[in-house]
Formats: C-alpha cells, sequence, structure tokens
C-alpha cells in the first residue's frame, strides 16, 4: 500500500522467483526488510501465465509481516504486462503495496502503469492510489531518460538500478552483472550509480541498487555493497537468503553514527536557540569540527536512517 510503504526500509530487497511454489512458500522466513515475487526473468517465459496464480495465491495465504510487499511484472515490450498487472493487482491488491516495473525505458512507460493500475484499482474495489511503483533503471535509454521517468508519477516509491540488464544493453564485454570489473581502473558504474542516485533523490524516492550474482561469495557481495552505500544508496537486493543479513548491516548507520548524529542535533539546537538576542549562533564548535545547517541536515538523514533501521539513541 503505497501511503504504508514509502517511508519503510529497503536495506534488502529479496528476490523471490513467483514460479516456484517452494520459494514462494520460504520467502517469508527470510528478514529481508523488503520482498518482490517476480513474474519477470526469474521465471521462463513457458511459466510466465502459471505463475500469475501461485503469486496471487503466496500474497493472499501467507503471513508477510509488515515488509514491503512488491511483485515484479514483464516489461512493456512483452505481451504479459497488462495480464500480470489485471490478474495480480486484480486479486491479491489488499496486501500488495506495489508493482516493480522493468526495463523502464520512458516516463511514458510509467504513466501507462500508473493508467492502468487506477483502472484495476477502480474495479477491485482497492483505494485510489493504492500502489506504489518501483521502476529499474536497466537500459541505456531507461538512464538517459531517468530524470523524467523519476517524475513520471506519485506512485513512484523507489527507482532501481538494474546492472546486468544495463551490461547487455552498454554492450559491455562482461558475461556477470553486477560486479567488479578488475580490468577497469576505477568503477565502470560510477556515473550510473551518480545519475540514477540524484535523479531519485530529486524526486523524493529511495534509490536501490540491483544483484550481485556471485550469490556465493558474502565477502565480495559485502564489500561490493559498500559502493553505492557509501554513495548514499537506501539498499540493495539480495538473489539469496544469505545475502539479506549483509545488507540489514551494511545498509544500516552504526550506533556509533546514530548516537553521533543525535549530538550533532542536540549541539546544534542548542547553538542556534539558546541565549539572549545577539548570542545565538548559527555556527559551533562540536568538539574539533565546525557545525552549522548542513551538518544538521546531514544528521538528519542518519537519524531517520537509523530509526527506519530500528536503532535508538544509546543515552535516551
Ligand atoms: C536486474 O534486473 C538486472 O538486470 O540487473
Ligand atoms: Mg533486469
Amino acid at each position: 500500500m503505497s501511503q504504508r510503504s514509502r517511508d519503510l526500509p529497503r536495506r534488502s530487497c529479496l528476490s523471490v522467483p513467483g514460479s516456484s511454489e517452494r520459494f514462494l512458500e520460504k520467502g517469508p522466513t527470510v528478514a529481508a526488510d523488503m520482498t518482490f515475487l517476480d513474474l519477470e526473468d526469474s521465471v521462463a517465459p513457458l511459466e510466465k501465465v502459471a505463475a500469475r496464480a501461485k503469486v496471487v495465491d503466496a500474497i493472499k495465504n501467507q503471513d508477510w509481516g509488515e515488509r514491503v510487499l512488491c511483485v515484479r511484472i514483464n516489461a512493456w515490450d512483452t505481451e504479459w504486462t497488462y495480464g500480470d498487472v489485471i490478474e495480480v493487482v486484480g486479486n491479491a491488491g489488499p496486501r500488495l503495496d506495489e508493482v516493480m516495473l522493468p526495463k523502464v525505458q520512458s516516463a511514458a512507460e510509467v504513466v501507462a502503469l500508473d493508467l492502468l493500475l487506477t483502472q484495476v484499482e477502480k474495479t477491485s474495489g482497492l483505494p485510489a492510489g493504492h500502489i506504489g511503483i518501483e521502476a529499474q533503471i536497466e537500459t541505456t535509454r531507461g538512464l538517459i531518460n531517468v530524470e523524467e521517468i523519476c517524475a513520471a508519477s506519485p506512485r513512484l516509491e523507489t527507482i532501481i538500478f538494474g546492472p546486468a540488464d544495463f551490461a547487455a544493453s552498454m554492450e559491455m564485454p562482461v558475461l556477470t552483472g553486477g560486479v567488479e570489473i578488475a580490468d577497469y581502473p576505477g568503477d565502470h558504474f560510477h556515473y550510473v550509480f551518480s545519475k540514477i542516485l540524484m535523479a531519485g533523490r530529486a524526486n523524493g524516492l529511495q534509490v536501490i541498487d540491483g544483484p550481485y550474482l556471485y550469490v556465493r561469495d558474502p565477502d565480495g557481495f559485502r564489500e561490493y555493497c559498500k559502493r553505492t552505500r557509501t554513495l548514499g544508496y537506501d539498499g540493495k537486493w539480495a538473489l539469496h537468503p544469505d545475502q539479506v543479513a549483509i545488507l540489514n548491516e551494511v545498509f544500516s548507520p552504526t550506533q556509533e553514527q546514530f548516537d553521533r548524529a543525535w549530538a550533532i542535533l542536540d549541539a546544534y539546537e542548542q547553538a542556534t536557540t539558546h541565549g539572549a538576542p545577539g548570542e545565538r549562533k548559527g555556527a559551533v564548535m562540536f568538539g574539533d569540527e565546525m557545525i552549522d545547517e548542513a551538518s544538521r541536515k546531514m544528521a538528519i538523514k542518519f537519524v531517520s536512517r537509523g530509526e527506519r533501521a530500528g536503532l535508538r539513541r544509546t543515552d535516551a
């Protein structure tokens, strides 16, 4: 439900293939912040139509708790998109928070999905605007248009980078998506990560990094996650349950950072509001550091991210 899920954490976003009853059943037992039941690339074309009913059944009959629950539908360049929306949202809408649209190339694709959702919400008795949208940027055209895409609908909650499809779209000479390329002197996706992050933040969206395909390499995964975490991303995909705990840790502030952020807020508030007229200060020393309004803004981000992750102030 868009209102409910907009501000929930998405440190870990677990992909569950929608054609597999076994994985669908296991989904709720994995402590991911967000889980998406996939009808797209992890489902074989011949299983696409049958997977819809399995996904509907899993949404309605399993207990997903408070997590963000999403279904990834097929892209608009296939024959399945409208059927995915009508069957899944029409039959399992009340508990569904959002749908994920892959391979978004233009703002018009998001608008088309928004319009279709509006009709399905009406015919199935859901409140208007109930279903949010997550949009995946994973083609060169999508990246070129990412700014308009991020502003295309009030239903948008997140923008996501899809490194595997993006590498294919760029014709990069790699066979594994979302991992380091040792031959490249630097981070080959740095520009892409930054461009998507800026477009998302400018429109108030959460920004999510996609999969890391070496699922048996937890150390490499942990290391790779730090790139987008350091830039400011909210979370990243997990393709395997073992990746979830790593993500929940890497994408949460530490207790020390959280406490320090609160201390900065207290010091700033003291300096700016206490004292006689003429003595209140906008910039003040905090230990060895000069803090001001920009410091408050940085600290607020840590506090809200930490609170979303369940942290509480040590001395409070
Ligand atoms: C995810 O969908 C990707 O293509 O990386
Ligand atoms: Mg993809």
